[in-house]
């Protein structure tokens, strides 16, 4: 920024970073084949037909095949009992071929989600999930870390380097990005204000921030001038607008005014375009990393 006059932000390609993202791992996983005589794999489980959900597990199972490891999917009907699913994570559990497990959520009404990924093997808990790997994350073991927040925090030190001492705002506390986000700010010496539907003044909280992570699921709520000049916005939230004529499916939008904070951010991830693709990239680097891992082969981890 120069003078009075405001310049416009940097725009964080989430994309082009994934698809580097997705350029390294392939070759780690290209050396693990070389080194273990097997690929890297990952399973899938999806239950039910959420035609969401079968998207998200389309792209992820051709992603993984194009980064060089098999991909195991495994489609149940909506009926499946909780004991059948059970009883399969229990057999990817055992499998040696399957270094990463992935139950895609949401699960039906009639299965337990926190059962069924406490069932998944922590070492294979490519999500980052199950309640050893969230205990792993806070007191700084090596673990999996959730992919959206991981996602989040490679592009904030891409683009800002150190992150030590600067003032981070996560806004929402859900276990998959808000928790896991503030917990990786902490660890990269941030200081870290967790902020949610009942925090007073939001405004002014995040006003204060160098660096803030919104990821509360509704459309366009920071507004311009809540940010700090200069700050880095990340914006993890995908919402549809109402139908208009000009979008009759409705835009799809984050949970930050782009075009305001834009005028007045440092630098922020558009939606779509940002974030979103980013995760995918981490499910994948993370699932290598697992690979790795479960063979006892080295890996610098922090490479990919
Ligand atoms: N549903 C939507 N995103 C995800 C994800 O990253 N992991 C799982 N398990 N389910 C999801």
């Amino acid at each position: 920024m120069s003078g009075d006059v405001m310049s416009e932000a940097a725009r964080i390609d989430g994309k082009a970073f994934a698809e580097k993202l997705r350029g390294r791992v392939a070759e780690v996983a290209k050396g693990f084949e070389a080194k273990a005589g097997r690929k890297a794999g990952l399973a899938v489980v999806l239950v039910g037909d959420d035609p969401a959900s079968h998207i998200y597990v389309r792209n992820k199972g051709k992603q993984t095949v194009e980064c060089g490891m098999n991909s195991f999917e495994h489609l149940l009907p909506e009926s499946t009992p909780e004991a059948d699913l059970l009883a399969l994570v229990e057999q990817l559990n055992t499998d040696p071929a399957v270094d990463g497990i992935l139950v895609q959520l949401p699960l039906p009404d009639h299965m337990d989600e926190q059962k069924v990924i406490a069932a998944i093997n922590p070492d294979k808990d490519v999500d980052g999930f199950h309640v050893i790997n969230s205990g792993r994350l806070a007191v700084g073991l090596p673990g999996f870390v959730p992919c959206t927040p991981l996602g989040c925090l490679m592009m904030l030190k891409d683009q800002l380097g150190s992150l030590s001492g600067l003032d981070a705002v996560v806004i929402g506390r859900s276990n998959i990005v808000g928790k896991p986000m503030a917990a990786l700010l902490l660890a990269e010496s941030c200081t870290v204000t967790i902020a949610h539907s009942r925090t007073k003044d939001l405004p002014e909280v995040v006003r204060r921030a160098d660096i803030v992570v919104a990821a509360v699921g509704r459309a366009q709520m920071v507004k311009g001038d809540w940010i700090k000049p200069g700050a880095t916005v990340i914006d993890v939230g995908i919402n549809r607008l109402p139908p208009t004529e000009e979008k009759p499916k409705g835009r799809i939008v984050g949970d930050v005014d782009y075009a305001e904070a834009s005028k007045v951010a440092g630098a922020i991830t558009p939606v779509p375009g940002g974030v979103g693709p980013m995760t995918i990239a981490v499910l994948l680097r993370n699932t290598v990393v697992a690979a790795h891992r479960n063979e006892g082969l080295s890996l610098d981890e922090n490479a990919i």
